[in-house]
């Protein structure tokens, strides 16, 4: 049941009515989604570069549609309130609209999501038309697809030349007539992205693609500081886990070699009488008596 806390699609409408931002953060566990449910944040995106951060694969390809419900069924667990977005992964919509809502219905009906988010472009508007004919709520995310990445050729700002930045404001009117409740613009240029927002109803969200969207989603891997190598020059780091991590590990391996850790604070010890009469049993078998506890 819904509390009063609940963010729906309602509430980022009214906040983008009344101009107050967005924030939303890639999220893939329990932990970490009460801990972001706690810290206030609007939206969790169980984004598939899950693959990337978290398997340590180069590109987000290989996440499945079983491991994505999964994850997204694990962060609803920790933040029942957040408006949760459950990515759909590669091939998992592209291929027919009635793979498209069956899958669709996984994230909306098994993990408890408020909307699915798919990749597309102006070839996918029949799926998308369809997906919301089926009461499915799509984000229609836009600009750089890192599923197409192959096609494309690399993770490179979009619709830098005004005839691609017109097909991308094209495709987001499409995607809106299509029926598609948000947007979310990937590294598309500031004023790409002030056009797309200005000229729709519907909420829009922004990754690299300036400040203007009404909401800003960011990988939290890259704004913690946690992960491999230096965040892109487009992220805020918020935090160094890398470091605050790395000094815990070795802090801990150093308490093992050094026997600072377990001490008897970390163990449980068997009640005296329980242990006298372990020593007794194992001496009528073996004749050792064992030494008495100090
Ligand atoms: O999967 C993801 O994390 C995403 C963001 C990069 C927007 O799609």
């Amino acid at each position: 049941m819904p509390s009063g806390n609940k963010i729906t699609i309602g509430t980022l409408r009214t906040r983008k009515r009344e101009q107050r931002k967005i924030s939303m953060l890639t999220c893939y566990d329990y932990a970490t989604a009460r801990l972001m449910e706690e810290a206030g944040i609007d939206s969790l995106l169980v984004g598939d570069t899950y693959a990337e951060v978290c398997l340590g694969h180069s590109t987000t390809l290989p996440m499945t549609l079983d491991h994505m419900v999964t994850l997204a069924e694990a962060v609803r667990r920790g933040s029942p309130s957040c408006y949760l977005v459950g990515d759909m992964p590669y091939l998992s919509y592209q291929v027919c609209p009635q793979d498209a809502i069956r899958n669709a219905g996984l994230f909306m009906a098994k993990a408890g999501c408020d909307c699915v988010k798919v990749e597309v472009d102006r070839r996918l508007v029949k799926t998308v038309e369809a997906m919301a004919t089926a009461t499915i709520p799509v984000m229609a995310h836009l600009g750089l697809k890192p599923q197409s990445i192959q096609t494309v050729g690399g993770y490179k700002v979009q619709g830098k030349r005004a005839p691609d930045a017109l097909r991308i404001i094209e495709d987001a009117k499409m995607m809106e007539e299509a029926g598609a409740i948000a947007l979310l613009l990937e590294a598309v240029p500031t004023e790409v992205a002030a056009i797309i927002t200005e000229s729709t109803e519907l909420p829009v969200i922004g990754i690299v693609s300036g400040p203007h969207c009404d909401g800003q989603v960011v990988v939290q891997h890259d704004m913690l500081g946690y992960g491999g190598g230096h965040p892109p020059r487009s992220v805020k780091q918020y935090a160094n886990l890398h470091d605050l991590l790395v000094e815990a590990f070795r802090a801990f391996a150093k308490d093992v070699v050094e026997s600072g850790f377990p001490t008897d604070q970390h163990s449980v010890a068997m009640d005296p009488a329980e242990y006298d009469e372990l020593r007794r049993a194992l001496a009528m078998k073996t004749g050792h008596v064992k030494p008495s506890r100090k």
